[in-house]
């Protein structure tokens, strides 16, 4: 499972590494939220329940998510008219506004009952510890809920996130996604 894991990092870190180019400019990226505020906020922090917090993430994760969705690997109705017309650059700027903001969390439980399958990448308080992964803090439970169903059917794909959403049932996907959804989150602007 080990070897399995760290191949699968392996290949996205490569995949990872050939997006590299070009470099994001925040001040285009801030320009172009004007797009995604009302579904994201200028600072990356959800106006309504559907769309997730974006604040604060990874630019790697950022630039993989709407390369993604432009490209068809993730469809989703909103998300993939948003992302139609975006090229690298434009993606590239938008990854480097939005991850530059500062996400604080608040705990409302025990840090040692975070779900031991997901700390590893996800930490006890959804922080993210590697680059690749998003943050689970102070998402909405039920997106937490239809993104691991999402990774377990195979209609939004991920080497890492299918064969963990595999082994989880639906109460225990439940679970999780309460946990991390039980969060609660700041997201500081940063211009
Ligand atoms: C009409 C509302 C809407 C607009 C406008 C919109 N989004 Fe989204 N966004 C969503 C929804 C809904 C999702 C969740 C998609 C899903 O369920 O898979 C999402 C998901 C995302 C994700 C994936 C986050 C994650 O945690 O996986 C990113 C990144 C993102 N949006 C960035 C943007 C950017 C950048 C813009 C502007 C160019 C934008 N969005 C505009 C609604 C919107
Ligand atoms: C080995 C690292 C790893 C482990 C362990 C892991 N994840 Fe993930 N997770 C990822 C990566 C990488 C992604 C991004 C997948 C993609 O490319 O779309 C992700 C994505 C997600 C998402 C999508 C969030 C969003 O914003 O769209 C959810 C929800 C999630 N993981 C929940 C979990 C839960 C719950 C567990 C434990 C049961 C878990 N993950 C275990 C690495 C991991």
């Amino acid at each position: 499972m080990r070897g399995m894991l760290s191949l699968a990092l392996g290949g996205l870190l490569l995949a990872g590494g050939a997006l590299a180019d070009p470099v994001g400019n925040r001040a285009d990226g801030r320009k172009l939220a004007g797009q995604c505020r009302t579904c994201h906020g200028l600072d990356g922090k959800s106006q309504m329940p559907v769309a997730p917090n974006i604040g604060g993430e990874s630019e790697t994760y950022i630039r993989a998510q709407l390369t993604a969705f432009r490209d068809g690997r993730r469809v989703n109705e909103m998300m993939t008219i948003v992302t139609r017309n975006l090229n690298d650059q434009q993606i590239a700027d938008l990854a480097a506004w939005y991850a530059g903001h500062r996400i604080t969390v608040t705990m409302t439980a025990d840090p040692t009952g975070a779900p031991e399958q997901c700390v590893t990448c996800h930490g006890a308080d959804g922080i993210r510890l590697i680059d690749e992964a998003p943050n689970l803090a102070g998402e909405n439970n039920i997106y937490i809920d239809t993104q691991l169903k999402a990774f377990r059917s195979g209609s939004r794909p991920s080497e890492i996130m299918a064969p963990v959403a595999a082994e989880l049932t639906d109460a225990q996907i439940r679970a999780v996604a309460d946990w991390y959804g039980a969060t609660q989150i700041a997201i500081e602007t940063v211009e």
